[in-house]
């Protein structure tokens, strides 16, 4: 092809371009344009850039100079006729009316974890009985993990092996304590170059009956707390078993408390949470820090499940918190919030509950 001929192919197309872009009246009006000029397979662009081959090769560079010149230009036109369009959107693009009647998008909402859910809950029914809430901290001092709970230092309950002790080192010059997590021997744990050895060991509290101490260390008695929250025990994970779990403390310090009325809270607090049918039973244990003390079961699927622990305060306890254990008595618990979680909606496997896999989660 001659380069005057293909230059006045270009000068045709670049009106009838420019034109039908101007011409349009609406988005789909201008897409078809845009096919018909700009598309990438057969457009007419395309076409005649497909004729560049045939001009003579001196010709050549005169001729795709002018053919990117008119590509730029018809680029430009289809872009000025999409803004204006977008600027008059009445008669432009004809979109459709929004339609009220279409069902909408569901929104997934988050929920709450079921142990919490369960937390709330439970702190719900024991308000109902007159328990208040206590809180204490995960990372305890062996006063209040074992000593004062009548948990002497010879106890197997404070092998290093049944606990999480932290290697505890003050940074000279720093006021804080920097804890790091180690499960056994103290003295082996090299101290960071700056640090210096504090005395006191400390461990990720291994029961929430610390609390118990830490209340009754600041209050007088009649009282009735529950506190709620993790604790920590280097146990192999299992069905029923995870190193980090839940328990749920309760304690009631008043004149002339006994066993019974520690049975009726603790059946009252089942069959709340469970259901009226739900049957416990005491079969007798020992904790250092009870006397009498009692493992609670709860029953289900015609099995008795192990919940946790509980009796009557022993002395000692009181007597290390400054009560008179002539005057008061009190009955105290401790269960496990998985466990009663778990029996309440039929989990069977406790490890579930920390997987964060949302189609578990999403059930409750
Ligand atoms: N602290 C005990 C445990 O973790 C449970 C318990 C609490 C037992 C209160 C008696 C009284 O196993």
């Amino acid at each position: 092809m001659a380069l005057a001929e293909f230059l006045t192919a270009l000068d045709d197309l670049a009106s009838r371009a420019g034109k039908a872009f101007a011409d349009s009246a609406d988005n789909v009006a201008l897409e078809a344009a845009r096919v018909e000029f700009l598309g990438a397979k057969s457009g007419q662009i395309k076409n005649v850039q497909k004729q560049l081959g045939t001009i003579p090769g001196p010709d050549k560079p005169a001729a795709g100079k002018r053919f990117n010149e008119v590509k730029n230009e018809i680029e430009a036109a289809f872009a000025a006729a999409g803004e204006r369009l977008a600027r008059e959107p009445g008669q432009g693009s004809k979109r459709k009316a929004f339609d009220l009647t279409l069902p909408g998008r569901p929104v997934r909402l988050g929920r709450l974890h079921p142990l919490t859910q369960t937390i709330e809950e439970l702190k719900d029914i024991m308000g109902r009985l007159g328990f208040s809430v206590a809180d204490g901290p995960e990372v305890e001092d062996e006063w209040h993990n074992f000593e004062a709970l009548n948990i002497p230092a010879s106890h197997p309950a404070r092998d290093p092996l049944e606990n999480f002790y932290l290697a505890t080192a003050k940074v000279s010059g720093g006021t804080g304590v920097s804890p790091v997590l180690r499960t056994a021997d103290t003295g082996k744990m090299p101290v960071p170059p700056g640090e210096e050895k504090v005395s006191a060991p400390m461990l990720l509290r291994s029961q929430t009956s610390t609390v118990q101490i830490r209340v009754m260390e600041k209050t007088r008695p009649p009282l009735r707390v529950i506190s709620l929250g993790r604790v920590y025990r280097p146990d192999t994970a299992d069905a029923t078993h995870y190193p980090m779990f839940h328990q749920i403390e309760g304690l009631l310090v008043d004149y002339h408390v006994t066993m019974a009325d520690l049975k009726s809270v603790l059946r009252l607090f089942a069959s709340s949470f469970l259901g009226s049918d739900v049957h416990i039973r005491f079969r007798p244990s020992f904790f250092p820090f009870t006397e009498p003390s009692v493992e609670v079961d709860m029953q289900w699927n015609d099995r008795w499940i192990e919940m946790g622990g509980a009796g009557m305060v022993d002395p000692n306890v009181l007597k290390a918190v400054g009560y008179d254990p002539d005057e008061v008595t009190g009955f105290a618990f401790g269960l496990g919030v998985e466990r009663v979680c778990a029996r309440r909606h039929g989990v069977s496997d406790i490890r579930e509950f920390y997987k964060n896999d949302i189609r578990f989660l999403h059930q409750f």
